[in-house]
């Protein structure tokens, strides 16, 4: 089963702060990391190094050549990434502090320059049954959406970031929504009127979605699976937490990877439990993300 992960590609300047910068001051960074980064390029490198199938398409710059690099060491094909002369890659502006959590401002750039052209190329080397992994970092999403649907692909949305696009996309034609509370609570805003745990935040959201499945993000609090017929929970491994970025695109790499590979719900949860633990203990989005054989290894 081939895995198509069509979303952005990041140049991540990360800076270590001892606080978040608040408006109207100025703060110098204790340090400058550059890594490769983007929610796309990270969960296609999380998919990759899973040992899933898995095909990136997005778009960057002439500066972006060491994004397709790793991708192509990690495992995945990259065909279907296109480098435009006239716009330089997507970036993100990382605010790390010191435990280990962050703040990002992104620059789009070249991820806002997918074509219709792009992505009906794109999907014409896959079929149905084939699995899609979108986030929200590109333009073009419900066109790519619509297009991946009539060909019968199962549609994977990590809606993140969030933003007021969201709601708008043809959500009915979501098969896996791996989300976090936030994420939830947004998409359900209309319909909730009261503050709700995490496992009825995931029921609303299967009563709004009755033929997907959710996967919901807690933080601290573990994750949850739900679909009509199913239901799992799954803890987090505590480690010491060294930088979250990507944490959450690997989980949602491994979970899609485990779920192909073992056809189990609850071994892919484990599975990405184990591989964000080990993102959150290593520095940096993409190079944070482990290998299967770690993964496998680390407990
Ligand atoms: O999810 C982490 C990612 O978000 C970073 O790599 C950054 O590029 C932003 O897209």
């Amino acid at each position: 089963m081939k895995v198509l992960c069509f979303g952005s590609l990041n140049i991540d300047y990360t800076y270590t702060v001892e606080h978040f910068v608040q408006k109207g001051e100025t703060l110098s960074s204790e340090s400058l990391q550059v890594f490769s980064g983007g929610k796309g390029l990270n969960q296609t490198v999380a998919l990759a190094r899973a040992g899933a199938e898995v095909y990136h398409a997005g778009a960057v710059g002439t500066d972006g050549g060491f994004l397709l690099q790793l991708m192509k060491e990690a495992g995945a094909n990259v065909e279907n990434v296109a480098v435009l002369d006239e716009v330089r890659s997507g970036n993100a502006i990382i605010q790390k502090d010191k435990d280990g959590d962050n703040c990002i401002i992104l620059y789009g750039g070249a991820n806002q320059a997918i074509t219709r052209e792009q992505v009906d190329r794109t999907l014409r080397q896959f079929e149905r049954g084939d699995f899609i992994l979108l986030q929200n970092e590109i333009n073009e999403l419900a066109y790519v959406m619509e297009r991946a649907h009539e060909k019968g692909m199962k549609i994977v949305l990590n809606p993140s970031p969030m933003d007021e696009k969201i709601p708008k996309l043809p959500l009915q034609h979501v098969d896996y929504f791996l989300l976090n509370e936030v994420e939830a609570t947004q998409i359900l805003r209309s319909d909730l009127t009261e503050d709700i745990n995490g496992e009825l935040l995931a029921g609303r959201l299967l009563e709004k979605f009755p033929s997907a499945a959710i996967v919901l993000t807690l933080g601290e609090k573990g994750s949850i699976y739900i679909d009509k017929k199913e239901k799992a929970s799954q803890p987090i491994y505590k480690v010491r937490t060294v930088d979250t970025t990507a944490a959450g695109d690997t989980f949602t790499g491994f979970f899609i990877a485990g779920l192909l590979k073992r056809g189990s719900v609850k071994e892919a949860m484990e599975l990405a439990a184990k591989a964000s633990a080990i993102a959150v203990s290593r520095p940096g989005a993409a190079p944070s993300i482990p290998t299967l054989a770690e993964t496998s290894h680390f407990w």
